[in-house]
């Protein structure tokens, strides 16, 4: 096992009807301004519950961040959160509303141009508005880590930040919240929490036996109840399942002390800004291409993902590799999720924009080893056709 340190401060508050304690957990003298996306959280009614429970405090609203939030929209609310002498942040929604407040957060307290802030990955922030967050979606794990992902549209640049700084202070996760999402938006955050273990597993082996074994039971958790979360939005036991899934997913736990990959998630990230599609998707896009491109370097645990994951026991070393990348790809299928680029309507001119915006990025030595250059990246999206 690697050396590491693990500091995660977020505080959960989990199950139905839970909005209700922001009453306490949102400072009773705090000004606050509450984040959210499109009209879902009004719809639902969600905002209202929120608006409800925060009571008499001074509440101001900012509605309208999109998926993948634009640095474009997110000063707008930097410069509310100045002109009102907001102190305390909400965010109401997915992935993006909470990565989005992370942002406000982090530069509305931060001396020169905030598009640094992404430029450098997080390391000069030394100070953030305070926030916390009540979860629509289930996905990212956002809700419970330091990092956010914010898009420049003006250039296409999609970019990542983390600092200790943008734990969210609480999350509230009611499971409940969750019936009202598209199916496709379910399909999504199935896919995107899978590659997120992936991405912290399906590596080298580091003999770090607890996080391979948490992982292996965050995926099996996940091809256990998909279908299920699918085709049953209001089961509560499996949205219940699925949110704590996604959140444990990404919340430093099972990545302390192991190599980690997020090349799929670099190369994803392109194609969101280039073409804007779905996080997710540019997952199930790119992932089945890497390992199959990079199943030298993978393969001893690609071996123990085939026999734990998949059970799949019988064939050569390089039968059961195939056919757990096999699987891989029909999982995300069966999510209803084309994993090729084709079905994107995309072709050879994408593999092209792609490489060309990587190089751009400085994202040339992606990968646990470093070792997934430009070139490397062209034959994983040549691969994914
Ligand atoms: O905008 P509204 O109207 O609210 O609708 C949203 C949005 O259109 C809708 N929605 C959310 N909760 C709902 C709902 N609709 C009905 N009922 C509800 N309860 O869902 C749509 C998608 O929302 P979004 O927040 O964009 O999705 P997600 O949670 O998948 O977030 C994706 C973003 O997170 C970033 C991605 O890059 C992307 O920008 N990521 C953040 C990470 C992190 N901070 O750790 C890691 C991830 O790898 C990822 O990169
Ligand atoms: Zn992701």
């Amino acid at each position: 096992m690697k050396n590491f340190e693990f500091y995660n401060p977020t505080k959960i508050v989990f199950g139905p009807g839970r909005v209700a304690e922001l009453a306490n957990l949102v400072p009773a003298a705090a000004r606050v301004l509450i984040l959210f996306g499109g009209a879902s959280a009004q719809k639902t009614g969600t905002l209202d519950e929120v608006k409800a429970a925060l009571g008499s405090r001074s509440v101001h609203e900012f509605g309208g961040i999109e998926p993948n939030p634009t640095y474009e929209t997110l000063m707008k609310a930097v410069e509310q959160v100045k002109r009102e002498k907001i102190d305390f942040l909400l965010a109401v929604g997915g992935g993006s509303v909470i990565d989005g407040a992370k942002f406000v957060a982090a530069a509305a307290c931060f001396d020169g141009e905030p598009w640094d802030i992404l430029l450098k990955g997080g390391g000069q922030v030394q100070q953030a508005l305070p926030f916390g967050t009540v979860l629509t979606l289930p996905a990212t794990g956002s809700e419970m880590n330091s990092g956010s992902v914010v898009t420049r549209k003006a250039t296409h640049t999609k970019l990542a930040f983390m600092s200790r700084h943008v734990f969210p202070q609480f999350s509230v996760l009611d499971p409940t919240k969750t019936y009202t999402l598209p199916t496709k938006q379910i399909a999504n955050g199935i896919a995107d929490a899978f590659v997120h273990t992936v991405e912290q597993y399906l590596t080298y082996p580091v003999q770090a036996l607890p996080q391979d074994r948490f992982a292996e039971g965050l995926l099996q958790t996940l091809i256990e109840i998909a279908p299920k979360a699918l085709a049953e939005p209001e089961d509560y036991d499996t949205r219940a399942n699925l949110m704590w899934t996604a959140t444990l997913a990404l919340n430093g736990l099972i990545g302390a002390g192991v190599p980690q990959d997020w090349a799929t998630h670099m190369i994803g990230h392109e194609l969101t800004a280039l073409y804007g599609i779905d996080h997710a998707r540019t997952l199930a896009i790119v992932l089945p291409s890497l390992l199959k491109v990079k199943r030298e370097t993978k393969r001893a645990k690609l071996l123990q993902y085939a026999e734990r994951v998949w059970h799949i026991t019988s064939g050569t070393d390089d039968e059961r590799i195939d056919a757990a990348i096999a699987r891989t790809r029909a999982f995300f299928e069966s999510l209803g999720i084309q994993t090729q680029l084709s079905g994107y309507a995309l072709g050879q001119e994408a593999v092209d924009a792609v490489v060309a915006q990587l190089e751009a990025h400085g994202m040339t030595a992606l990968g646990e080893h470093k070792d997934i250059s430009l070139e490397v990246s062209r034959a994983i999206l040549q691969a994914a056709l």
